[in-house]
C-alpha cells in the first residue's frame, strides 16, 4: 500500500492500493470516537460498491446509515445538500461521528460541504471511485455545491480525515470517464514534472494506476501544504481550466470537463508560443500527449465567446484574470491578464 501524508489545517493520510475497500471500516474506526457513519453515495456507484463498504464499516463495529442520491452533476445542488443534512440530523449524527463519501467528485464535493457545515463541521472520509476524484478532488479540502448561476459557487475549505483509494474501483469506470480524469493527470505533469510527462507519453492510458495516483496526489499535497486556501500558488492547478471552463459552458455542459480542460490546455500552450513564453517544441509535445489520451485539442468556438464565458468564472478578480501559462514541460506560471486582453490571448491559441 502507498501512503501519502498531507499537512494542512487537518493532517491526514491518503492510502492507495488495489483491494483496499474491505479495510475501510478498520481505517475509519481508527480515527477514533466514531459511533455512527453516514455513507453518502450515488445511484451508479452505490450498487457497485455500497454493500462492500457497509459490510466493512459494520465489521469494524460502526453503526451505518446510507444516503444515496441520483448520479450526476445536476445533484450537486442546494436541494440534495439540504436533504443530506436533514438525513444526518434525523439519524442523530453527533460531532464526533463521520461521513464517508463513496464516489466521484460530485459525491466528494457534496459530502465534504455537508461535513463542513453540519453541526459547524464533522469529520469525513473520501473514497474516490473516479480517476479525477482519485488524483484531484478527494485531496485538498475544496468542497462545494453548484448554483443555477454557476458551478461550485457555494462551498468551504474542509479537509477530509482520510482518503482511501482502492484502484480496483476504477476498473468499472466507462472509458470516456477514465480518459476525462487523464486530462487532470496530464495537467500535473505539465505543471510540475517533466519525467512524469515522459512516463505518461511512454504508457498512454495503460499506465500503472497506483503509481500515477501517488505521483499526482503527492504534487497536490505539496502545493496544498504551501497554499491551502488558494490565494497564491494553488491557482496553478487551474491550468487549462479558465479557457476550458469557457469551452464547457459554451457547449452547455454537453462537452465533458476533462475534454474541455484538454482543449483549454492546448489553446493556452499555443498562445504561449505566440506570446514567446513557450517553445513550439513543448507545445507540440503537450498536444501530442493529449491526443495520445484521445483528448481533443481544438474547438470551433470563437475567442470572443470563450472569453465571455471564461470571464463569468470565479477565477476573475476585478479587472484581471489569472491565466496559468506553461513555460516549459514541468514549469508553469500565473499570468495576471487584463480582462480586455483575454480575447486576444485566446485568439492567439485557436
Ligand atoms: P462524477 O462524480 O459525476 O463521476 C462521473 C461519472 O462516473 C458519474 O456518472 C458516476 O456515476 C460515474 N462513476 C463514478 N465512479 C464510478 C465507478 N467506479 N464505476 C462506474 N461509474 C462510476 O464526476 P467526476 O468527474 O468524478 O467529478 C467531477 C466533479 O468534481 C465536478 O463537480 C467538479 O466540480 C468536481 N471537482 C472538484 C475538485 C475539488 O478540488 N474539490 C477538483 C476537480 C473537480
Ligand atoms: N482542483 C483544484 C484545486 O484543488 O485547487
Amino acid at each position: 500500500m502507498k501512503t501519502v501524508s498531507v499537512t494542512a489545517s487537518r493532517n491526514y493520510n491518503i492510502l492507495i492500493d488495489s483491494g483496499l475497500l474491505p479495510q475501510l471500516g478498520a481505517q475509519v474506526a481508527a480515527l477514533g470516537n466514531i459511533q455512527t457513519v453516514a455513507l453518502v453515495s450515488e445511484t451508479n456507484v452505490y450498487p457497485l460498491y455500497g454493500k462492500q463498504v457497509e459490510d466493512s464499516l459494520r465489521r469494524a463495529g460502526l453503526n451505518v446509515v446510507s444516503f444515496v442520491f441520483p448520479a450526476g452533476e445536476s445533484s450537486k445542488n442546494a436541494h440534495v445538500y439540504l436533504e443530506l443534512v436533514n438525513f444526518l440530523a434525523k439519524n442523530r449524527l453527533t460531532r464526533t461521528d463521520a461521513l464517508v463519501a463513496l464516489g466521484g467528485g460530485v459525491v466528494g464535493d457534496l459530502t465534504g460541504f455537508a461535513a463542513a457545515t453540519y453541526l459547524r463541521g464533522i469529520r469525513f472520509v473520501q473514497v474516490p471511485t473516479t480517476l479525477l476524484a482519485a488524483v484531484d478532488s478527494s485531496v485538498g479540502g475544496k468542497t462545494a455545491i453548484d448554483l443555477e448561476v454557476g458551478k461550485n459557487l457555494v462551498g468551504a475549505f474542509w479537509q477530509p480525515s482520510l482518503v482511501l483509494c482502492d484502484t480496483d474501483t476504477l476498473d468499472t469506470l466507462p472509458r470516456e470517464i477514465f480518459l476525462d480524469g487523464c486530462a487532470e493527470v496530464i495537467k500535473y505533469a505539465i505543471l510540475y514534472d517533466g519525467d512524469f510527462f515522459h512516463y505518461l507519453a511512454s504508457t498512454g492510458p495503460g499506465f500503472d494506476k497506483a503509481y500515477v495516483i501517488e505521483r499526482c496526489v503527492t504534487m497536490k499535497r505539496d502545493v496544498v501544504a504551501r497554499d491551502e486556501f488558494d490565494t497564491g500558488e494553488r491557482r496553478l492547478l487551474n491550468l487549462g481550466h479558465t479557457v476550458g471552463h469557457g469551452v464547457e459552458a459554451k457547449s452547455n455542459f454537453t462537452l465533458s470537463h476533462g475534454k474541455s480542460v484538454a482543449i483549454g490546455t492546448a489553446i493556452i500552450a499555443r498562445s504561449a508560443v505566440n506570446y514567446q513564453l513557450l517553445s513550439q517544441e513543448c507545445a507540440i509535445k503537450i498536444e501530442n500527449l493529449l491526443r495520445e489520451f484521445c483528448l481533443p485539442v481544438r474547438t470551433q468556438d470563437s475567442a470572443k465567446e470563450l472569453a465571455s464565458f471564461a470571464l463569468s468564472d470565479k477565477k476573475r478578480t476585478g479587472d484581471t484574470v489569472s491565466l496559468v501559462v506553461p513555460r516549459a514541460i514541468g514549469r508553469c506560471e500565473i499570468l495576471t491578464t487584463p480582462v480586455e486582453e483575454l480575447e486576444n490571448f485566446i485568439q492567439a491559441g485557436l
